[in-house]
């Protein structure tokens, strides 16, 4: 294709991202080119520059990003050069054991090749200007000017939504809002708990709102995050870090524990604690993730008396019906985006960005392009 654009590539873990010039791909019938306009820095890119999440190298990080479509291939259905797009990173075959189930986060092509970072045909969409392949994290790599995917990663969302606001609904936003509303049973005045105030938890406690929880219970370990839920709907906040987070659960709910737990922390410790605050029968939904070789310890008696506990990814997403869906509801300011964004920074900032996230001084470094 032949097309030259700048991108941040991650050489090897531990090591800072380096800012260079990439060359494209081919574009494939069923891709299109985005000109990449904003991108949130999630944890799960952190977790591969770390190292407890392994990926070949040299890879292109990013996942959660917006843009506009600048070419179309011509078996690319539903999507018109100039649309404003926001990225999935669960592409699917749509026609496998798992797909047919209506599991397509556990397609048995998209989690075959996940570990290999293609693009979802198997092959890579980028290579370095010596002529070494790129990989992609999460069939995307969105930290780059531009993005090949294919079709149906590229989900159209209305152009009113500013772009920096939009990216964030790629991950972070969808995944919490989507924990309450499609894989959660809240009911109407149910007690929610969201442990981990990050851009998951703050989107699964909108979402707790927005399917009718009576009771917002944010806790976290950092009182400025506290500050935030409770602008964004948390009826109470509890600081995991001074308070005792059980004791304080079983007085806001006459001693029977909360009725829904949607766990963000992403911690050995917020995982234990889930079990110990849900009531008998009420449900725990893991949003959070360690290093997959680690063991996490639980109470027995904790996890007894028909409690549900889920782990999900992608908040159960079906992007197409779900985009548009959260984007409308920013712009009716029943989801609020903007004040998960703690700072817009350029390309030429994205170590910084994650080192913000790492120290925990951000909800979201947006790098806008
Ligand atoms: N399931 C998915 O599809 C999916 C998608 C995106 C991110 N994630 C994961 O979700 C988690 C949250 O992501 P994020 O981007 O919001 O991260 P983040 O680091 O911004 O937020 C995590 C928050 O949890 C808090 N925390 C840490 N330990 C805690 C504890 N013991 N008790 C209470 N609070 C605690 C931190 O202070 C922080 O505010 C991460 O583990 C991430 O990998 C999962
Ligand atoms: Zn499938
Ligand atoms: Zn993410």
């Amino acid at each position: 294709m032949g097309l030259k654009y700048k991108a941040a590539v991650l050489h090897a873990p531990k090591s800072p991202l380096i800012i260079e010039t990439v060359e494209a791909g081919e574009l494939a019938a069923e891709d299109v080119l985005v000109r990449v306009k904003a991108v949130g820095l999630c944890h799960t890119d952190l977790e591969v520059i770390e190292g407890s999440l392994r990926n070949p190298m040299p890879i292109l990080l990013g996942h959660e990003a917006s843009g506009i479509v600048e070419q179309v291939g011509p078996n690319a259905r539903g999507i018109a050069v100039g649309d404003h797009v926001v990225l999935s990173w669960n592409p699917h075959c749509g026609h496998c054991f798992y797909c047919d189930r209506d599991l397509p986060i556990l397609c048995e092509s998209y989690l075959g090749q996940a570990p290999l970072a293609v693009q979802f045909d198997g092959r890579s969409r980028a290579r370095l200007s010596d002529g070494r392949e790129l990989k992609h994290l999460m069939y995307l790599g969105t930290l780059a000017e531009y993005c090949i995917v294919p079709a149906q990663q590229a989900i159209v969302v209305p152009k009113e939504l500013a772009f920096d606001q939009a990216c964030l609904i790629g991950c972070g936003v969808m995944t919490g809002v989507g924990a309450a509303l499609n894989v959660a049973s809240i009911h109407y005045g149910d007690s929610v708990m969201v442990i981990g105030c990050g851009a998951v938890g703050l989107a699964a406690m909108q979402g707790a709102r927005m399917a009718g929880a009576g009771v917002v219970i944010a806790v976290d370990l950092d009182d400025n995050k506290l500050d935030l839920a409770k602008q964004l709907g948390a009826t109470h906040a509890i600081n995991a870090a001074k308070e005792d987070v059980i004791d304080l659960s079983r007085q806001l709910t006459d001693g029977r524990g909360v009725d829904v737990v949607l766990e963000s922390a992403g911690s050995a410790r917020a995982f234990r604690m889930t079990s110990e605050v849900v009531r008998p029968g009420g449900e725990v939904i893991w949003l959070g993730k360690v290093d997959v070789a680690q063991d996490v310890a639980f109470r027995w008696g904790s996890l007894m008396q028909e409690k549900r506990i889920r782990r999900s990814s992608y908040g159960g997403a079906r992007p197409l019906r779900d985009f548009p869906m959260l984007a409308r509801a920013a712009l009716d300011g029943r989801l609020k985006l903007d004040q998960l964004i703690t700072a817009r920074i350029s390309l030429e900032q994205v170590n910084e960005g994650f080192e913000a996230l790492r120290r925990g001084t951000a909800i979201r470094s947006v790098v806008v392009l």
